[in-house]
């Protein structure tokens, strides 16, 4: 059969969002996991949001004039995140996944990018195979953490909210790390009230656009990641992912009554450096 990729518009939004629900729950109800979107409303809310936003491109796969599944590219930042990227269950095995990565990487190299990223689920063989044969390289298995917020300052570290002031500091805190820059979410973050930054012997020492799955932190410590941590007041969505080989912060988190999730697996493809201090990718990277 056929398959067409096209530029998503607003008008699929719905069906993207229907196909997005019913793929997580396959496959998670298949292993016993949660849901990473709790009902096709929210997938729908999340699909309208990323196509509206023009730091986001967005494709759907049609076959026989019928939508069967989408894919997202977050061109916010130099580094590109791929994802959500999903095939309505019915449809699956059939080669419509690789289709839609091979366009977001195709556009990827269109727009000169040094590299992309995502994040795949650790229990999903076919994504992980998908992705490796693709060439995206794994790089960081990731420990999913949810738990009662701790909402306190650590000593020597004071979180705050960040603002529009706060973007080049920020900057500068990531290149140190990554060795790039993430100025498209804070940005957006700053804009949603949801950034905050972490504060140590009078300097900006880290930030984290939200601490959750869809949020990003990086501080320049280990210390200042948990303080980052510490301060947030919920852990939105699933959980936040945090690289297990942190062995420091895994364990600090276990300590405090967190509970693991589940595993995933960070995977790059183009530039990549070993990161240079804490952090925590976002479900996009
Ligand atoms: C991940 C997803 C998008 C893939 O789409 P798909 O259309 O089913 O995948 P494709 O048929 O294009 O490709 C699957 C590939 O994995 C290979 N594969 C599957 N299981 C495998 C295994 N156990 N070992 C080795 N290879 C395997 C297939 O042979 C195929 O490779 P090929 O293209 O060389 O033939 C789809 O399964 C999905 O929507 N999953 C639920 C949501 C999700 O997990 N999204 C990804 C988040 S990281």
């Amino acid at each position: 059969m056929t398959v067409t990729i096209r530029p998503a518009t607003a008008e699929d939004a719905a069906e993207c969002g229907r196909i997005i629900h019913a793929a997580f729950a396959a496959i998670a109800d298949q292993h016993n996991f949660p849901h990473d979107f709790p009902s096709a409303e929210v997938a729908t809310g999340v699909a309208s949001m990323l196509i509206g936003h023009p730091g986001f491109y967005g494709i759907v796969a049609q076959q026989d004039g019928r939508i069967v599944g989408s894919n997202f590219l977050d061109e916010r930042s130099q580094i590109g995140g791929v994802g959500p990227i999903t095939v309505d269950p019915a449809a699956q095995n059939q080669g419509v996944g690789r289709r839609l990565m091979e366009a977001v990487i195709e556009r990827g190299r269109s727009r000169n990018l040094p590299g992309i990223r995502l994040v795949q689920d650790g229990y999903h063989n076919r994504s992980l195979c998908l992705y490796t044969t693709l060439g995206f390289v794994t790089r960081e298995p990731l420990s999913v953490m949810q738990g009662r917020p701790l909402d306190t300052q650590l000593t020597g570290y004071t979180v705050r909210p960040a603002t529009p002031q706060d973007i080049d500091a920020c900057n500068a805190v990531c290149r140190r790390v990554h060795g790039f820059e993430r100025s498209g979410e804070i940005a957006d973050a700053i804009a949603q009230g949801s950034a905050r930054v972490v504060e140590h012997l009078g300097r900006v020492a880290g930030y984290a656009t939200e601490i959750g799955y869809f949020a990003t932190a990086i501080a320049e410590t280990n210390d200042g990641l948990k303080a980052l941590i510490a301060a947030a007041p919920n852990f939105a969505g699933p959980g936040f992912l945090l690289p297990t080989r942190n062995h420091d912060v895994f364990q600090w988190c276990l300590g405090r009554g967190m509970r693991l999730v589940k595993q995933q697996t960070l995977m790059t493809m183009g530039l990549y450096n070993e990161p240079q201090g804490a952090y925590l990718p976002s479900i996009l990277y």
